[in-house]
């Protein structure tokens, strides 16, 4: 039984997993290809945060799999793949592409909050753009030191809340609203993806991981900050198409390189002492 919350979240990504009306044509094999490729052009840091090579032969869980492009690049890169998501569409879609392109993972419905496997069986936790919407992200990152084995890492990336992402949020629904006392946090729960969405500063990042070692963040300038994508799934209207071909991007990349929505986090659960 999900939390209201939950609930909510749940029912928003069940409406469409990431990236799906924006840039999924179909369920097959070709679509899924085309997926991917829009998603790495658009996202090109994903793969050298990701380092799907390394962990061939290596027990991964991937926690939120969406569409499922980063989880078969694990697969094709031969680790042993587990993966999840709250949403059973997600898990379809993940399924419908394992089998056009014949590959394996155990796919399965369920809450990053409540993760149903054992302590310490996985090398590496990944999870891309979704802690951040559960609820309870400190306990989502609970789980994912439990089920990490000594010496393991997880790879997760949230959002950052010093972002352009936010900053376009916040001209739109408070300063156009003549609220602009608005808090950010308010802003990105209510006008980013799915209800509750949150947005962490560094700061709050290192907090978050503090039971983990050899932590390194970092935050990149996205597609979304620069402007050079057709922006996320609740994102349209006149007033984008006219920011879009204003938008300093030049400005932004010299000035204000660390503004990004992006948040890559990788630690390391250490060895006992
Ligand atoms: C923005 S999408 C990201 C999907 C994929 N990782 C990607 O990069 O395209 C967020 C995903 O997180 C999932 N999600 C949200 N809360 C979750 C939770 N508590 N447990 C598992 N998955 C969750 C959603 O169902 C959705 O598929």
């Amino acid at each position: 039984m999900l939390s209201e919350t939950k609930q909510m979240v749940q029912n928003f990504w069940e409406d469409a997993s990431c990236g799906e009306e924006l840039y999924l044509s179909g369920i097959t094999k070709q679509a899924y290809q085309e997926q991917s490729q829009t998603r790495y052009h658009l996202e090109p840091y994903i793969k050298d945060f990701a380092e799907f090579e390394n962990f061939s032969g290596k027990k991964v869980l991937e926690i939120g799999v969406g569409l499922g492009a980063d989880h078969q690049k694990f697969a094709e890169c031969g680790a042993k793949l587990v993966g999840i998501d709250l949403t059973a569409r997600a898990i379809n879609h993940t399924q419908h592409r394992f089998q056009r392109f014949g590959l394996t993972s155990l796919l399965q419905v369920a809450d990053a909050e409540h993760l149903p496997f054992d302590d310490e069986e996985f090398a590496l936790v990944y999870s891309w753009g979704v802690l951040h919407h559960s609820p309870h992200t400190e306990q989502a990152i609970h789980e994912v030191w439990r089920v990490i084995k000594p010496g393991g890492v997880t790879k997760i990336m949230i959002y950052h809340t010093w972002s352009f992402v936010g900053f376009m949020l916040w001209i739109r629904y408070a300063l156009l609203k003549v609220k602009p006392f608005t808090p950010l946090r308010d802003i990105y729960s209510q006008y980013l993806e799915s209800p509750g969405t949150k947005a962490y500063t560094v700061e709050e990042a290192y907090a978050l991981f503090s039971k983990f070692d050899s932590v390194k963040i970092s935050t990149v300038l996205t597609h979304g900050d620069l402007l050079t994508s057709s922006a996320g799934q609740r994102h349209q209207g006149l007033l984008l198409s006219l920011a879009r071909k204003l938008w300093p991007r030049w400005f932004i990349r010299s000035f204000f390189p660390n503004c990004g929505l992006f948040m890559l986090i990788t630690a390391r659960k250490p060895l006992p002492t």
